[in-house]
C-alpha cells in the first residue's frame, strides 16, 4: 500500500459534510485499504470558521474555500455546499488545478451538467455525484455502469423524501395537505421554506439528472415538466382508493414506444397499491428501473439525511481515489445517443379527471362527446347525486397530455360542467 495520503478538500461542513469528515476519520484504516493508499482530509471550507465543528481539527477550517482548490496538492475536492454559485466555480477551479471532484450537487448537476463533464474531461479528471439523486441509494453508478451493456426505456420512482412523507401521511390518515405539512416540518423532513420540495424542482432535478444518464443524451433541468404536489387533496386520495390506487409525487423518465425520443416529468399521480412503488411509506425514495434485457428493478431506501447521504459521498470518494492511484478516470459523459427531448404534450398515459356537473339528464352524453372528439377513449366512469348537483369521475385509457389538454378545455366551456375538481394521471399499470 502506498504511504503518502491522497489529499481530500471538502467544501462544505454541514448536514452531509460533516457526516463525510466523521466517515473519513472514524473509517480511516478501512478505507486506505480499500484505496490502496489512506485518505488525508487537507482542508474543510465553510462559510463560519468559528462554528465548533466536533471531531475536525480547527486548523483545517478555512473561508477561503477558492485558495483551497488552488493549492495545486489536492487530489479530490468534495463539494457539499449545495446551490449554482459559489459550487460551479470552485469545481472548475478545482479540475483545472488538478483535483478530481465529488459532488452532492444536484441542482448544479442539472443545471450546468455537461459544461462540468467538459471541464473534467478537458483535465482528465473524474466528476462523480451518487450523492446527487436519492441520497444513500445506488442508482448513478447502476445506471452508468451496471446497465451500461443494456437498453433503459424507463425510468420512475419517487425520489423526494419530503413529499413521500406528505403523501404518506394524507394516505394514512385522510389528512389534507397543510396539516401533514405541518407535521413533516415539526418532524424536520420538510424545510422552513419547503417549495424546493412540495412544488418539485428538487424532484425535477433528479429527473435531468437520471434522464440523462439512462437515455445517454443530455436532459437539462428546463426539459423536465414539473407540477408540485400542493394541489392534491383528501378527496383524490379517497377516488384513489376506489379505484386500488394511492397517489405518490413521481420522477418519470421515458422512451418513447418508437425509441428516437425521451420525456421527463415531476408530477403527483396515482399508482396502483398493487405497484412496488405504492408500498414506499414515509421519507424513504424508491426508484424503478425497467430495461430491455434486465427487465423491471427497483432501488430502494433512504433518500437523504447526513449519514446516508455521507455513504454515497464516500463511495464515490474511494472510486475516485482508485482511478487516482491507476491514473485511469472512470466513465464521463454519455450523450452520444443525442435522442429528442420531447415535451408534455406527446407523454401518453392514463388519467383521472373528476368533474362537478349539473345532475340532469344528457350530461353524461355531452361529457363522453367532448372526450371523443378529442380522440380520448374513456375507460370507466363514476356519477354521484347531490343536490341537484353531480360529480362524475372519468378514466381514460392511454391518450396524449395534449389531447386530454384540449378535452379538458371543451369541457370548461360546456354549461352543464361547473367545474374540472381535479386531473391526476394514472402511472405504473
Ligand atoms: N441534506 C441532505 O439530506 C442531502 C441529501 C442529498 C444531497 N444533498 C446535497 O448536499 C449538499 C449539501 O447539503 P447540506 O444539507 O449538507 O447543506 P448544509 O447543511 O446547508 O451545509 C452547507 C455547508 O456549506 C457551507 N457553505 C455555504 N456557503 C459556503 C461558501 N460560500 N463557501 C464555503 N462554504 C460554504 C456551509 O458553511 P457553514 O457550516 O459555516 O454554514 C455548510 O457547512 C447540497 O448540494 C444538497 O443538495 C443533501
Amino acid at each position: 500500500m502506498r504511504t503518502r495520503p491522497l489529499k481530500v478538500a471538502l467544501l462544505g461542513c454541514g448536514v452531509v459534510g460533516s457526516e463525510v469528515a466523521r466517515i473519513m476519520t472514524t473509517h480511516a484504516d478501512d478505507l486506505a485499504a480499500r484505496i490502496g493508499a489512506p485518505v488525508e482530509l487537507a482542508g474543510v471550507a465553510v462559510r463560519r470558521p468559528s462554528k465548533v465543528r466536533e471531531g475536525i481539527d480547527p486548523a483545517l477550517i478555512t473561508t477561503d474555500a477558492t485558495a483551497l482548490v488552488k493549492r495545486g496538492d489536492i487530489d479530490v475536492v468534495v463539494e457539499v455546499i449545495g446551490g449554482i454559485e459559489p459550487a460551479r466555480t470552485l469545481i472548475t477551479t478545482a479540475f483545472e488545478h488538478g483535483a478530481s471532484v465529488v459532488s452532492a450537487n444536484k441542482a448544479l448537476l442539472a443545471q450546468d451538467g455537461a459544461a462540468l463533464h467538459a471541464v473534467a474531461e478537458a483535465n482528465n479528471k473524474d466528476l462523480y455525484y451518487e450523492a446527487a439523486v436519492a441520497g444513500a441509494i445506488p442508482l448513478i453508478r447502476p445506471l452508468r455502469e451496471s446497465l451500461a451493456g443494456d437498453k433503459v426505456n424507463r425510468v420512475l420512482g419517487i425520489v423526494n423524501g419530503t413529499t413521500n412523507f406528505i403523501l404518506d401521511k394524507m394516505d394514512s390518515t385522510g389528512a389534507g395537505y397543510q396539516e401533514a405539512l405541518d407535521e413533516a416540518t415539526a418532524l424536520g423532513y420538510a424545510e422552513a421554506d419547503p417549495t424546493a420540495d412540495v412544488e418539485g424542482f428538487d424532484a425535477a432535478a433528479k429527473a435531468a439528472i437520471l434522464a440523462g444518464i439512462a437515455f445517454h443524451t443530455r436532459v437539462r433541468l428546463d426539459d423536465v415538466y414539473r407540477e408540485g404536489m400542493t394541489e392534491v387533496t383528501a378527496a383524490d386520495f379517497a377516488s384513489a382508493k376506489n379505484m386500488g390506487c394511492t397517489i405518490k409525487l413521481l420522477a418519470i423518465c421515458e422512451r418513447a414506444e418508437d425509441g428516437q425520443s425521451v420525456t421527463a416529468r415531476v408530477h403527483p399521480a396515482m399508482i396502483p397499491l398493487t405497484h412496488p412503488l405504492a408500498s414506499v411509506r414515509g421519507a424513504y425514495n424508491a426508484v424503478f428501473v425497467e430495461s430491455d434485457a434486465s427487465g423491471q428493478l427497483m432501488f430502494y431506501g433512504p433518500g437523504a439525511g447526513g449519514s446516508p447521504t455521507a455513504s454515497a459521498v464516500l463511495g464515490d470518494l474511494v472510486a475516485v481515489c482508485r482511478n487516482r492511484l491507476s491514473g485511469a478516470t472512470g466513465p464521463g459523459e454519455s450523450a452520444y445517443a443525442a435522442l429528442t427531448v420531447s415535451p408534455m404534450g406527446d407523454v401518453v398515459t392514463r388519467y383521472h379527471i373528476s368533474l362537478d356537473v349539473a345532475d340532469k339528464p344528457g350530461v353524461l352524453a355531452q361529457v363522453a362527446t367532448v372526450f371523443a372528439e378529442h380522440g380520448v377513449s374513456i375507460d370507466t366512469v363514476r356519477q354521484q347525486g347531490k343536490d341537484g348537483e353531480a360529480s362524475l369521475v372519468v378514466v381514460t385509457h392511454r391518450a396524449s397530455d395534449a389531447a386530454l389538454t384540449g378535452t379538458v378545455e371543451a369541457l370548461r366551456k360546456l354549461d352543464t360542467v361547473r367545474g374540472v375538481a381535479s386531473i391526476m394521471r394514472v402511472e405504473g399499470e
